[in-house]
């Protein structure tokens, strides 16, 4: 038994419909999407499947490797990216970064995001980069509206975040500190999207996606802002997805884990299942291409957060407490 995330690049699936006695009858696609979320099962009866109403993997298709490779290849060739000056942001740009691809970099910090830019450039990517603080609208607006004067927007990624925390002697996060977050996390994010779906509905398609976290299914008593950005963030996601759906515009929310980065360094206590930038960036960048309306990553720990939510919050405070934000 597999998922449906596995690398099952080289097969199609014919779906139950209990309408139609004969089997022969069943749809058959190659159409991952249409399974967004359920397991696939080898070796059992059709009847078994047609009762749980699931796909059986019928023949395989070269054509379907060919095809899925591509997609894992780039999701588009004019791609957006927040707060790629570091970490996450600069790990996706050199990811995405191939001949054919152009991207279109922010962030506040010019040296650094001219340090990506040469990266990406070594790549083999067309680069552009801006100065653009995701928090003024106005900013965001100008900077995307200049981009979609001269091309298509294929995907767009509002990674752009921060993060802060209480002060010292159990002095409690202060309002700049919190409101910061907010506005950057999910206040950025916002004019981000807001800026580029107005384009994107003209150009009848494209792909966003939005860097949250899996602080935002298990708060952090240590970054309450932090965490409710995120929430916010993941909601405003799940929202526009619904809506944009009818636009052909696909909507991803991103959730990582504990990632290598200069913010993950402002954590001074154990930090499990840490993976570097760049492994995260190859799994995000999978994600998009398999747009996924909803990824969080890594597994392990998500099942651990998911499963936590059954605990009673007296018990999972507990655990909440060997997450120490450095002071
Ligand atoms: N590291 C982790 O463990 C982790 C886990 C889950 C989610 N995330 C999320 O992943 C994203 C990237 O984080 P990271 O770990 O790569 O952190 P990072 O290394 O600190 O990078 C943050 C990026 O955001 C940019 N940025 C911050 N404020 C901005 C603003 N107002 N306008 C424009 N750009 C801004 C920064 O560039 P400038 O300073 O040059 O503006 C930088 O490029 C964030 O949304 C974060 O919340 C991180």
């Amino acid at each position: 038994m597999f998922s449906h995330s596995d690398s099952l690049s080289n097969i199609r699936l014919q779906y139950p419909n209990p309408n139609l006695s004969n089997k022969k009858n069943w749809p058959v696609t190659d159409n991952f999407d249409d399974f967004p979320r359920c397991r696939m099962v080898m070796g059992l009866p059709s009847s078994w499947c047609n009762f749980h109403s699931v796909p059986i993997i019928v023949q395989t298709s070269p054509a379907m490797v060919v095809k899925k490779k591509q997609m894992q290849r780039n999701s588009g060739s004019n791609i957006l990216i927040t707060g790629a000056s570091s970490g996450i942001g600069r790990a996706l740009a050199i990811r995405f970064a191939e001949p054919g691809v152009s991207l279109y970099l922010c962030a506040r910090n010019l040296s650094a995001l001219q340090n990506t830019s040469d990266a990406c450039r070594n790549e083999g990517a067309n680069v552009e980069i801006a100065q653009v603080d995701v928090r003024q609208n106005e900013a965001v607006k100008a900077w995307i509206d200049q981009i979609a004067e001269k091309t298509r927007i294929d995907l767009v990624i509002a990674n752009a975040g921060v993060l802060g925390s209480h002060g010292e002697e159990r002095c409690f996060e202060d309002t700049e500190t919190a409101q910061l977050q907010i506005a950057t996390n999910l206040g950025g994010s916002v004019n981000v999207v807001t800026s580029v779906v107005p384009h994107m509905q003209k150009q009848k398609g494209g792909q966003i996606a939005l860097i949250s976290s899996l602080s935002s299914l298990q708060p952090i008593a240590d970054m309450p802002a932090y965490a409710a950005s995120k929430a916010g963030l993941n909601a405003y996601g799940e929202a526009i997805s619904f809506f944009l759906h009818a636009d052909g515009i696909d909507v991803s929310v991103i959730c990582p884990g504990f990632i290598k980065s200069p913010m993950a360094e402002k954590y001074a206590s154990w930090r499990p299942l840490e993976m570097t930038a760049d492994k995260a960036a190859a799994r995000i960048k999978r994600a998009i291409a398999r747009k996924r309306a909803f990824y969080a990553f890594p597994l392990a720990l998500y099942a651990v957060i998911l499963l936590g939510r059954l605990v009673p919050w007296r018990l999972r405070r507990l655990t909440t407490k060997g997450f120490n934000y450095q002071r």
